[in-house]
């Protein structure tokens, strides 16, 4: 296994919509090990295609990290090729958010409080999940990083801007 680079705000990649895999090869099971490699080391609990400058429709989760810090027991790794949401539930639900690819900030964001998503798992078979809390936050959020949207995107521009420069600054600092 190998670690990919991450990628960070304001690359034009992050803003680009991830084209499906034809199917799940060893090529793409490389890429879903490499990528957990990546997600682990940063650390974080999930990464998308988009982050690492791939844009095939890839994604991988594992929030055991903060399960286990609300003592919660967590499905542990999850690898998705070509996820969709398939049915999302009326009830909102309102959570902190963070990004690897906006390091260090965190909001607010308000979601479908449950979804349940299809996708090609790490054999190629076809799976389905309900997610709910942590978990539905951040298939949601991953699946967002195949199109194109980050999490600043559901904020006021004036948050927005706020946080992108503070990225800018960081990075100015070279603290990333
Ligand atoms: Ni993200």
């Amino acid at each position: 296994m190998s670690k990919y680079d991450i990628i960070i705000v304001p690359d034009p990649v992050l803003k680009q919509q991830a084209q499906p895999v034809a199917k799940v090869d060893d090529a793409i099971r490389q890429q879903m090990d490499n990528m957990l490699e990546t997600m682990y080391e940063a650390p974080g609990i999930g990464l998308a295609a988009n982050q690492v400058s791939m844009l095939n429709r890839v994604l991988v989760i594992d929030t055991t990290r903060r399960d286990e810090e609300a003592e919660e027991e967590g499905p542990g790794p999850i690898c998705m090729a070509n996820p969709e949401v398939v049915w999302k539930s009326e009830n909102m639900s309102v959570m902190e958010e963070g990004c690897l690819s906006i390091p260090q900030q965190y909001a607010d964001v308000e979601r479908p409080a449950i979804v349940k998503v299809k996708y090609l798992d790490y054999d190629g078979k076809e799976a389905e999940i309900e997610a709910n809390g942590l978990l539905s936050h951040c298939v949601q959020h991953e699946i967002d990083h195949l199109n194109g949207v980050l999490f600043v995107d559901y904020l006021s521009s004036l948050k927005r801007n706020m946080i992108l420069r503070r990225v800018d600054k960081l990075k100015k600092q070279e603290v990333l």
